[in-house]
């Protein structure tokens, strides 16, 4: 019996990426060109579970196959010493230890001088602590890839490490540095004011995949894996799945156990994986993001259940029995949140796919009532 190969635990590369194929490509032709690509700076946005971790894994991967050394860190305090272990550890091959003294140059002469170089200083501060690693580096003409997931705007160590971005690449250093982050997170950050040429930065939304990257990457993990799926099942799949990286995931694992003995997944298994994969959405993602709103945010939402497609703000604000400018205040909350989208022209849609059906089931009974007609 061929191993499941659906991967739905959160930060897992999967056994295909669907879609995602200009933001890797951006990167890694990044990573290939070196010094003074604009792209070596890169901030990834979206909402929970759209494959932020996912791509900061690939691509750090990828950069570790092309010969750079590669360091994965979250936003937590701590997170500037844990770049330099990391660093000096997947280095070790091309980094002196530090902390001992060694031999800098030995010339010979008269006298044979041999000159050491002093342990590092402890004082020394991270900026510095890095140059000096990224010396080391340039001798073997080494870059290094910085991966910071979950960016938080309110902890000092991601503005020294923006900052210092900034000079590294100013002084042409092989250095890059790609993060991601759900979008209230980026959106606070990119607005700090030390760290503005974040602005300037490389930046891509992560939202949802198209349907054919979906039916791509179903088919190949199933293939790839041994089994197979047939064109009606395959449909089924692809249209509950609605671009959204997780639940393709999802779906895909609990359809693959629903008859593992048989050689090809029929529309019975896509059934049972769907109706199992709603219900771990709910618990994993909708639960969570819900539990994230305020209740103006809540309020907002419940004035849109009842549009069939997008929804106007003007026609928002009146069901809140609010005036635009306070409405326009939570639509701004909820876009950073990466919960609705500006479809244009002021047409509003709920982002998360399958988020208005958890919304109209949720409020369906107790939805705060505004003066609106
Ligand atoms: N491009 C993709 N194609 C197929 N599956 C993917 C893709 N990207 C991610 N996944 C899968 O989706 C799930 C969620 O991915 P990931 O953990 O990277 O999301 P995330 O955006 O980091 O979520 P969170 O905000 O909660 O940290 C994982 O099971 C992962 O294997
Ligand atoms: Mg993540």
């Amino acid at each position: 019996m061929p191993a499941n190969p659906f991967t739905p635990t959160f930060g897992i590369v999967p056994a295909y990426m669907a879609g995602r194929e200009d933001v890797i490509g951006e990167l890694l032709r990044a990573l290939d060109n070196g010094v003074g690509d604009p792209n070596l700076v890169t901030i990834v946005s979206g909402a929970r579970g759209t494959g932020k971790t996912a791509l900061l894994s690939y691509v750090a991967d990828e950069a570790a196959a092309r010969g750079w050394i590669a360091v994965n860190v979250s936003a937590l305090p701590g997170m500037l010493d844990e770049i330099i272990q990391q660093t000096k550890k997947r280095a070790e091959h091309l980094v002196e230890p530090s902390g001992t003294a060694r031999i800098s140059s030995i010339r010979f002469g008269n006298i044979a001088e041999v000159k050491l170089q002093e342990a590092e200083s402890e004082a020394a501060t991270w900026r510095i602590r890095m140059e000096d690693l990224l010396d080391e580096l340039a001798e073997t003409s080494t870059g290094l890839l910085i991966t910071i997931d979950e960016v938080r705007e309110d902890l000092d160590e991601m503005i020294q490490v923006a900052s210092a971005m900034q000079h590294f690449l100013r002084e042409h250093r092989n250095i890059a540095l790609l993060m991601a982050g759900l979008p209230t997170h980026v959106s606070a950050l990119l607005q700090n004011k030390s760290v503005s040429f974040l602005r300037r930065a490389n930046y891509h939304d992560l939202g949802t995949v198209e349907d054919f990257e979906v039916a791509q990457a179903m088919t190949k993990t199933i293939e790839g894996a041994g089994r197979s799926i047939g064109d009606e099942a395959l449909e089924k799949a692809v249209a509950s799945i609605n671009g959204f990286p997780y639940m393709l995931q999802l779906v895909g694992y609990r359809a693959w156990e629903a008859s593992p003995e048989s050689l090809c997944l029929s529309v019975a298994d896509i059934d049972v994986g769907v109706s199992h994969a709603r219900i771990d959405m709910r618990r994993k993602i909708f639960d969570t993001t819900f539990k994230e709103l305020s209740k103006g945010d809540v309020r907002f939402l419940a004035a849109m259940l009842e549009d069939e497609g997008a929804s106007e703000l003007a026609d928002i604000a009146r069901r809140m029995g609010k005036k635009s400018n306070y409405a326009s205040e939570y639509k701004r909350r909820l876009i950073e949140q990466g919960v609705i989208a500006d479809r244009g022209q002021g047409r509003l849609r709920i982002e998360i796919p399958l988020f208005k059906d958890y919304l109209k089931e949720r409020l369906g009974h107790d939805m705060p009532k505004g003066r609106g007609c």
